[in-house]
């Protein structure tokens, strides 16, 4: 069995962690073409959220959207939900990816969404989620649901927690956050989910399929230098100091080794409502 290469403490912050995307999107696209990651059972799970949600319109931040094929897919084939879908907008530091995701928006959307208030609007923008998210805060827009999908373990953990506070002042009264990544076991360590995740990439059931050697080492390379999952209190710590409400959704998608390391989580967070907020910050 091959040794672990030992990985780095914190995720690099040299290339915005997109090299992998600027230089190889179509591996990224195999992994999610062969569920490698379980993309299938986690935008099911998104997709029930929003379906879930109460009211009838629905305006969508997503952070470190890539090329949203996956979230594109679940909008095209829900119309009730597409309908309701006000507009989108999508933030990442990968210009090939946004250019992708315009594509895929645009049809997922089909020029209709919004319901009677006619084509959702569709805004993307290139830089990095957290330079965004205070861009929009500084505007003052605000948005039903922000997403991030397998994109918030590229930040370091002071990143992480300064994204859930961010997110905080950009939602709408109602309005949730919706994790979807990957996150540690209680207990593991970085080291541990690195072992794990590389017999998967490599081993397990002969590694990750419609990969070759270089596509995995393409992928090994990009895990190792930015992958940086936290533990799920990160996220509940993080999210009770914004005083969001935990809303409760988590839904684990389990699969292979990977099983035995940590799961796969959707976790939506309700921020409270305007008036509530405001009364908790006069009695602390
Ligand atoms: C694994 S992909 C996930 C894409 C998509 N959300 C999905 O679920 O398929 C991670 C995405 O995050 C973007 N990304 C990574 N770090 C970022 C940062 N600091 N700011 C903005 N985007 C970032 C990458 O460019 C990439 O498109």
């Amino acid at each position: 069995m091959r040794a672990t290469p030992r990985a780095p403490l914190r995720p690099r912050q040299d290339a915005h962690s997109v090299d992998i995307f600027k230089r190889s999107w179509e591996v990224y696209q195999t992994v999610v073409a062969h569920d490698s990651v379980h993309h299938k059972q986690l935008f099911g799970a998104i997709r029930d959220y929003l379906e879930g949600r109460p009211g009838d319109k629905l305006s969508i931040l997503d952070l470190g959207c890539g090329d949203a094929g996956c979230l594109a897919s679940i909008i095209a084939g829900t119309p009730s939900l597409r309908d309701r879908i006000t507009s989108y907008t999508g933030i990442d530091a990968s210009a090939p990816a946004l250019a992708l995701c315009r594509t895929n928006m645009a049809a997922a959307l089909g020029g209709g969404g919004g319901g009677a208030a006619g084509a959702a609007e569709i805004d993307l923008r290139e830089g990095g989620m957290l330079e965004g998210l205070a861009a929009a805060a500084e505007r003052g827009e605000r948005f039903d649901v922000v997403l991030a999908s397998l994109s918030l373990h590229h930040l370091s953990e002071a990143e992480k927690a300064r994204a859930v506070e961010a997110v905080g002042r950009v939602l709408a009264p109602g309005g949730a956050f919706v994790i979807c990544d990957i996150f540690l076991l209680p207990g593991w360590s970085r080291d541990e989910f690195m072992r794990q995740y590389h017999a998967d990439v490599y081993e397990v059931n002969g590694g990750w399929q419609g990969q070759d050697k270089a596509g995995k080492d393409l992928l090994w390379a990009h895990i190792s230098n930015y992958d940086f999952p936290v533990e799920l209190s990160h996220y509940q710590a993080a999210a009770a100091a914004a005083r969001a409400a935990p809303g409760g959704a988590f839904i684990s998608a389990e699969g292979r080794v990977l099983t035995e390391v940590f799961v796969y989580k959707v976790a939506a967070w309700e921020a409270p409502p305007a008036a509530a907020a405001e009364a908790a910050a006069a009695a602390s």
